[in-house]
């Protein structure tokens, strides 16, 4: 058996159901709207974090989900899809899912729109039920995937980025809303069990190694369904670069920089910077950094009893470093 399809195993049932209802929390009475959300749900992506929040309300109440649940996977879906519609303008970037992205489909005045109406929808979800509780989990990853971005175009710009400044961006921008998903998970279940806070921080940590291994895509040549090498043109310096950055002689260091500043739609210079980092273990050293993230996440799941959910989280966290899309 495929090895997503062992972790979806005890949540196979919940899964099913999740599409249909967040299909049906898409839909519109505008045409246009209709039509794009159609685009949307039959290009679906890996949905790892619909599968967190069951996964985890399942392994904190033995089994035991509500109407809640669905509610919550509901919203982080339609967050999601809306900060990576927001996410293609920014980057201007035209492949999301193995296709087209919005903006290169329908351009990107439609494209901001569409990312709003996301995101209002999935506020939807949650007020029409009265789950303030989940709203505020989930307002809060809103308000940190935002400054997230906002400070990496700041460093962009500046290209004074840290390793310590990298790991503020990341959390910010990715592992929020999978520290979301977490504490979703546990808090549509559970909602006023340290569960919420302990699942909140696994999730923080799978997040991290999470987008670590997005930016690991980036310096190969996988076919990931969205195009890879463009994190230097956009003048995002992520781990690897940072890492070689900081550990190679300052004429190479300068050369790197400005490389980065100067050339960066150079497509040869850029493939130089590449090599340059692969042949400077920044790839190897990004590795290493992943794994702590990882094994830390690992850890916080020791203290629940054994059960089907639980191997099956422990599947995932593994998945997420070890996935090829
Ligand atoms: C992409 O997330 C955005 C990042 C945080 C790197 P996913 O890789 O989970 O995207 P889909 O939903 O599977 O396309
Ligand atoms: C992912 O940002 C985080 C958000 C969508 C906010 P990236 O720009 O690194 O992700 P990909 O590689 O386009 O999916
Ligand atoms: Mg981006
Ligand atoms: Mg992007």
């Amino acid at each position: 058996m495929k090895i997503v399809e062992q972790i979806k195993q005890p949540i196979a049932y919940e899964m099913e159901l999740f599409e249909q209802k967040f299909q049906l929390s898409m839909s519109s009475q505008v045409a246009l709207l209709n039509r794009i959300t159609h685009y949307i749900v039959n290009r679906k992506g890996k949905q790892m974090r619909p599968m967190f929040v069951f996964l985890v309300a399942k392994m904190v109440s033995n089994g035991e989900i509500s109407e809640r649940t669905y509610r919550g996977a509901s919203v982080i879906e339609l967050i999601h899809t809306a900060s990576l519609v927001h996410d293609d303008i920014v980057d201007d970037s035209n492949r999301r899912r193995g296709f087209f992205s919005i903006n290169a489909l329908w351009k990107n005045k439609i494209a901001v729109l569409v990312g709003d109406y996301l995101l209002s929808k999935g506020m939807l979800v949650c007020i029409d039920n009265n789950d303030f509780d989940l709203l505020k989990i989930i307002s809060v990853a809103v308000r940190e995937i935002v400054e997230g971005e906002l400070l990496q175009i700041e460093k962009a710009r500046k290209l004074d980025i840290t390793e310590d400044v990298y790991y503020d961006i990341i959390r910010q921008k990715t592992a929020t809303l999978i520290a979301a998903c977490c504490s979703l998970g546990a808090a549509s279940v559970k909602p006023n069990s340290p569960d919420v806070e302990t699942m909140r921080k696994f999730g923080e940590l799978i997040g991290m190694a999470f987008q670590i291994k997005d930016d690991l895509f980036d310096y190969t040549e996988d076919k990931i369904g969205k195009p890879t090498g463009i994190d230097i043109k956009e003048q995002k310096m992520t781990l690897p670069l940072i890492y070689v950055l900081n550990n190679t002689s300052k004429e190479k260091k300068k050369w790197l920089i400005n490389s980065v500043k100067n050339h960066n739609k150079d497509k040869k210079r850029v493939k130089e910077v590449i090599a340059f980092v692969k042949n400077n273990s920044g790839l190897e050293y990004a590795e290493s950094k992943m794994v702590v993230f990882k094994d830390k996440a690992l850890a916080l799941l020791e203290k629940y009893p054994e059960s089907e959910f639980k191997s099956s989280l422990v599947l995932m966290v593994n998945y997420v470093i070890d996935r090829k899309i």
